[in-house]
């Protein structure tokens, strides 16, 4: 069996960051999306994966390289233009085929449990696909299945009136006859040949689709607050760990971890909250669900709920942050230049909340 993991994309929902970057290298809890779904791959046991890279694939390469770190064979597989998730299973259909079995997983998705266990009972039962369902409260940003006695009668993507709170989450598992069903079907409303779709062909073409609602926790990440909420349900998987530096006048409370070359100064850091590889934190706060990617400073200032990517400086800001994502190299500082004013560089639609 192999692995086809989607990390093209253009991530819109997530503008400013994407302009520059790939939404599937944002980090929740200090590591890369990417790197859960690959973690996943590895621990189900498959380990030739195709990863489906677009505009962004230098930067996913740089941070995958060959797979090795993970104990697997990566081949990167270019899709020329976002046309829809059963295009990208037709681009990689030539890597696919001489194995009769994929798992597909989206790489912006994140399944707290994984997936070895939904993938050993693919191979038990041999369906020739089998879709995870899970209840979710705003079904019409997915696509959303109909079940009738535990069976799927119809699966429609982003309905404006759903039939059910089920939907679709990120992982599939496919036989070959995916590329005939990808095949057959036309591009949807957003011009986009829809997985969704796909697999509604091998319904009505009598092929057995198996779902398998899952209990767990899991997350498309594809807007601010979902990554907000990824975050705080990662960190708080953590346990302490203390490898940097901490002196005597901070305190510690709760799960935190100080990565390496990391250094806390007469500051605060209550749990859940990770402070990244040669990260400074000095004469602050870092409140709960907190993560600080690397090398960043945050000095005199208060922060709660957020992610602080790389390189990022925040200084003597009078009013506590929160519910905030700032991208690597942001710079907030408060200085006492005069004229008194606010003096902004920011990209396209960045947001900002001010008191
Ligand atoms: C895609 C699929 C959708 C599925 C979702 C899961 O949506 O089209 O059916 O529920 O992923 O993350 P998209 O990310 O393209 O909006």
């Amino acid at each position: 069996m192999k692995g086809l993991i989607l990390s093209g994309g253009k991530g819109t929902r997530l503008r400013p960051l994407t302009h520059t970057s790939a939404k599937q290298l944002i980090p929740v809890a200090n590591k890369p999306i990417l790197f859960y779904g690959l973690e996943a791959m590895r621990e189900a046991e498959i380990t030739r994966v195709g990863i489906i890279v677009a505009d962004t694939k230098e930067e996913i390469i740089s941070h995958v390289g060959d797979g090795s770190a993970w104990g697997l064979e990566v081949t990167y597989i270019d899709q020329s233009e976002p046309l829809g998730l059963a295009h990208a299973v037709l681009t990689a259909e030539d890597y696919l085929k001489d194995d009769d079995l994929f798992v597909m997983y989206l790489g912006d998705n994140i399944i707290k449990e994984g997936f070895k266990s939904l993938v050993d009972e693919f191979l038990q039962n041999r369906p020739n696909a089998q879709i995870l369902l899970a209840h979710v409260h705003d079904p019409e940003r997915f696509g959303v299945a109909e079940l009738s006695n535990g069976r799927v009668v119809r699966l429609i993507e982003k309905p404006q009136v759903p039939p059910s709170g089920l939907a679709l989450v990120g992982v599939y598992m496919f036989d070959h006859n995916i590329f005939t069903a990808a095949k057959s079907i036309k591009p949807s409303a957003r011009g986009e040949l829809e997985i969704t779709d796909a697999i509604q062909f091998l319904i009505d073409e009598g092929y057995v689709v198996d779902p398998h609602v899952i209990n767990g926790w899991w997350k498309d990440t594809g807007k601010l607050e979902d990554l907000l909420e990824a975050n705080r349900i990662l960190l708080d998987d953590l346990e302490t760990r203390i490898d940097g530096s901490v002196d005597e006048r901070s305190r510690i409370i709760g799960k935190v971890i100080v990565e390496k070359e990391a250094t806390v100064v007469n500051s605060t850091i209550r749990g859940p909250a990770i402070i990244g590889e040669g990260s400074i934190i000095e004469n602050a706060y870092v409140g709960p669900f907190t993560s600080v990617y690397y090398n960043s400073l945050i000095s005199h200032s208060e922060i709660e709920h957020s992610m602080v990517l790389e390189n990022v400086k925040l200084c003597n800001i009078p009013v506590r942050i929160e519910d905030s994502l700032l991208g690597k190299n942001v710079e907030i500082i408060k200085s006492d230049a005069k004229p008194k004013a606010y003096r902004f560089m920011l990209g396209d639609n960045s947001m900002v909340g001010l008191v």
